[in-house]
């Protein structure tokens, strides 16, 4: 079925999750014919929850001794998280193109915002390494409507805070419902702590170094007492902070090669913006849903 989503155009529902039909194709193609190697690192998002900093970290972390030179030579000064870490939606776009992976150096780096359940059968069979970032369902839903909004500023495919709010609280939302993206990842990273690490948006915000230092041991590339005391940790936290990224000249006037503008991937980087956009009766309503879906599993926001 077609439903008119918060996003931009109509989503389509397949296997329970909520796609755009362009999306759908390229999300098949690659669930189809990805092939994940062991050594592969996939960072997993629902959209907005904090792709672009996530692949920020992950990119700079794994690549710390390539560009030791973080200030001056680093790829992230002059391209976009997303050009450096594809989403593999997009390489696999075009339905009657298969692209050629086999030569990007390891370990690869991909994302995706595919549920669990959808995920191509290579990356659970093999045991490449998943990152999962997820956030409040509040921050999430403002700031998936800004973007809808920057994206497509003039189409009446946008819909109006209201309409949006009780699509995405229907599960009616890219890549939702929103709960089961995100349980399908929790429930898989309490059974196999070494396949998913399950992170949220806010705590990083608030000790990005420990979850820096975390995702680094996870990915089984730890930081060396000699590092952490040259400062290493924290030059990656700045190079990929919010306030650093988003003044970049790249990311101020560049664009995607699919056509978006680089800027769109940076609004306020804040936790709590909710509390300025929904009324208190919906952020009742949120919350209990919230709480209905995740407390019987032990998580909370
Ligand atoms: P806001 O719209 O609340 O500002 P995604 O990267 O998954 O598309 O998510 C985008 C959200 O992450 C936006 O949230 C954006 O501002 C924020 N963001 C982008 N870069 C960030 C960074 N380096 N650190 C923290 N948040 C960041």
């Amino acid at each position: 079925p077609l439903e008119k989503g918060m996003f931009t155009a109509a989503l389509h529902q397949y296997q329970g999750f909520w796609f755009t039909p362009n999306f759908l194709q390229g999300d098949l193609s690659c669930q189809k014919h990805f092939q994940a190697l062991d050594n592969d690192i996939l960072l997993v998002t629902s959209p907005k929850s904090g792709t672009t900093w996530l692949k920020a970290l992950s990119f700079a972390l794994i690549n710390r001794n390539k560009y030791p030179n973080i200030h001056i030579n680093h790829p992230l000064l002059t391209t976009n998280p997303h050009g450096l870490v594809p989403f593999l939606v997009n390489l696999y776009f075009d339905k009657d193109f298969v692209p050629d992976l086999q030569k990007i150096p390891p370990p690869r780096l991909f994302s995706t915002h595919l549920p669990y359940e959808l995920l191509p059968k290579s990356v659970k069979e093999s045991t490449c390494k998943v990152v999962y970032l997820c956030r409040d369902p509040k921050d999430t839903f403002v700031s998936l409507w800004h973007f809808g909004n920057k994206l497509v500023p003039q189409s009446s495919e946008v819909l109006s805070l209201e309409d949006a709010f009780k699509s995405f609280c229907k599960g009616v939302s890219l890549y939702g419902p929103f709960w089961e993206h995100v349980l399908g990842y929790w429930k898989k990273s309490l059974e196999s702590s070494e396949k998913v690490m399950f992170l949220k948006y806010e705590e990083m915000k608030m000790k990005p170094d420990f979850y820096l230092k975390e995702i680094a041991k996870f990915l089984e590339c730890p930081f060396s007492k000699e590092e952490e005391s040259k400062g290493v940790v924290d030059d990656i936290l700045n190079l990929c902070s919010f306030e650093n990224l988003s003044n970049l000249e790249v990311n101020k006037t560049g664009k995607m090669s699919y056509g978006v503008e680089n800027k769109v991937y940076f609004r306020l980087g804040q936790v709590g913006d909710w509390k300025n956009l929904l009324t208190i009766e919906m952020i009742e309503h949120i919350n209990t849903i919230t709480e209905n879906k995740f407390v019987k599993h032990g998580l909370n926001f």
